[in-house]
């Protein structure tokens, strides 16, 4: 059947992780430089190699290893909003992480200088406007969640406008990070929170009632439920869904076997990103490709998903107005 470029389609991406979309070639470079080892993270064709989600999150750790040098990061997040940009992404809210690579206070100061000027730059040249969310991650346990909290806090806020929650969601529970995000809400940081992606329902439940996040990471999961789905809707609490990082994971098998189109006509505020674009050999735009060819959808249901989108945004209410 005959398929759209949706290049240039005006996309809000509301989920993202800056290491996770790092570019290959970026990533070799880096490493060549500091002398460190990357065999095994690439396929022969130079991209990240497939993996399940456990050796996903080990290929994660030790790629944004070069990263630890806190300069790094401006070339990084320029580099990632350049890429977003040329596939039509005007707005993006994307994932940063203080404890990942183990930065103190004065080099987490670092890197937000230098994904603040990165991301200067790319608005500059590409117009592409950028937001960030801090996430503390689940494997690194409740108590590195505290310490990362504090110095999102010492910090000055630049673009930072909402926390999260991502890492392996098999490990901890939803109880256990009552206290960061509890804190972080009183700051006046948006929520949102990986959930419902490895995890079954009872984890999404409890990650509403628990941590009070206003979306999900994922979330899929919720659709094995039909009354949770129907909560999920009422409350509107909007879905990021990732369908080519679900699918890469082996979540489901192809496009049509994602919950998407079951939680879009139950009247859930869906929402669409790519997660970790290169890992998983995607783009928003293969994403939009994804989903016209399993589903037929056209512009009309891209445009509910970007005003879904616009919705849930963590930014202030005069950046909305000037994206609609
Ligand atoms: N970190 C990066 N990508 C992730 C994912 N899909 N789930 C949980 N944590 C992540
Ligand atoms: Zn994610």
């Amino acid at each position: 059947p005959f398929l759209t470029d949706w290049r240039a389609f005006p996309k809000l991406e509301l989920h993202l992780h800056l290491e996770g979309a790092a570019p290959p070639a970026l990533v070799r470079r880096l490493g060549a430089a500091q002398a460190i080892p990357l065999d095994g993270l690439f396929d022969a064709a130079g991209r990240y190699a497939a993996s399940d989600f456990t050796s996903f999150l080990v290929a994660y750790e030790r790629m944004s290893r070069v990263f630890a040098k806190p300069e790094t990061y401006r070339e990084l997040a320029e580099a990632v909003l350049a890429e977003q940009a040329a596939h039509g992404v005007i707005y993006t809210e994307i994932f940063i992480s203080p404890p990942s690579l183990g930065f103190t206070s004065a080099e987490w100061l670092t890197m937000l200088a230098a994904i603040e000027e990165g991301a200067n730059a790319a608005e500059a040249s590409h117009g592409i406007v950028c937001r960030l969310i801090p996430v503390v991650i689940r494997h690194h346990g409740p108590e590195k969640a505290l310490e990362a909290v504090r110095t999102v806090l010492a910090a000055p806020r630049g673009r930072m406008r909402g926390f999260g929650l991502a890492g392996d969601e098999r490990r901890f529970t939803a109880a256990d990070f009552i206290r960061p995000f509890a804190e972080m809400a009183e700051a006046g940081f948006r929520l949102t929170a990986h959930a419902g992606e490895f995890c079954g329902p009872q984890n999404v439940r409890d990650t509403l009632d628990l941590l009070h996040v206003e979306r999900l990471g994922h979330g899929v999961r919720a659709v094995e439920n039909p009354e949770l789905v129907r909560r999920l809707a009422e409350e509107a609490i909007a879905l990021e869904l990732c369908p080519g990082s679900n699918i890469a994971l082996g979540l489901y098998p192809d496009f049509a076997s994602h919950p998407i189109d079951a939680l879009r006509r139950a009247g859930c505020a869906v929402t669409v990103s790519t997660d970790d674009p290169p890992f998983f050999h995607t783009t928003i735009s293969d994403e939009y490709l994804g989903l016209e060819a399993a589903f037929g959808y056209g512009e009309p249901e891209f445009a509910a998903f970007n005003r879904a989108a616009l919705d849930a945004a963590f930014c202030e209410p005069a950046l909305k107005t000037s994206l609609a």
